[in-house]
């Protein structure tokens, strides 16, 4: 239930942006302040080769991500939200931060095309359970209707 009423707050928020980097902007800071435990939420965005970094909370990342490297950029490729409860075990994971230890990772597809990805970390492992994950793509979903005007 507070999910649902967070998503209804993101959808009246975005109403209120007038471009692409305010909405991203505003949606990184929505997700740092209403989720508890994380230490990074933001956006890497496709340029056509690999991604860049956008919009984000958190402390300074690397700004651009091969396709198919890290985390980010398996879900970019493979188009599939990933889970990793783990990060410290997970081979294909780009240390960004070193305090992290779990992450989330979900693509944004506009149009049938890559636009980039919503990446969000937290500092404990095991952090994304499946309600959480549902929460970011439908975050994710939302977002996408508001920069596909
Ligand atoms: N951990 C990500 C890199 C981005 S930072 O976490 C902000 C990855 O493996 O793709």
């Amino acid at each position: 239930m507070k999910n649902q009423l967070l998503l209804e707050s993101f959808e009246a928020l975005l109403e209120a942006q007038p471009t692409e980097i305010s909405v991203l902007s505003n949606a990184s800071a929505f997700i740092f302040e209403n989720i508890e435990q994380l230490n990074w939420a933001g956006f890497y965005l496709y340029d056509g080769k690999r991604l860049i970094l956008g919009p984000f909370q958190g402390r300074v990342a690397c700004s651009t991500i091969e396709l198919g490297k890290g985390v980010c950029g398996e879900a970019a490729i493979k188009r599939q939200t990933l889970v990793i409860d783990d990060v410290l075990s997970h081979e294909n994971h780009i240390a960004c931060d070193s305090h992290s230890r779990s992450e989330v990772v979900v693509p944004i597809i506009l149009k049938n095309k890559l636009y980039g990805v919503l990446d969000v970390d937290s500092p404990i492992f095991n952090r994304f359970d499946q309600d959480l994950v549902s929460f970011f793509e439908s975050f994710v979903e939302i977002l996408i209707k508001s920069i596909d005007k």
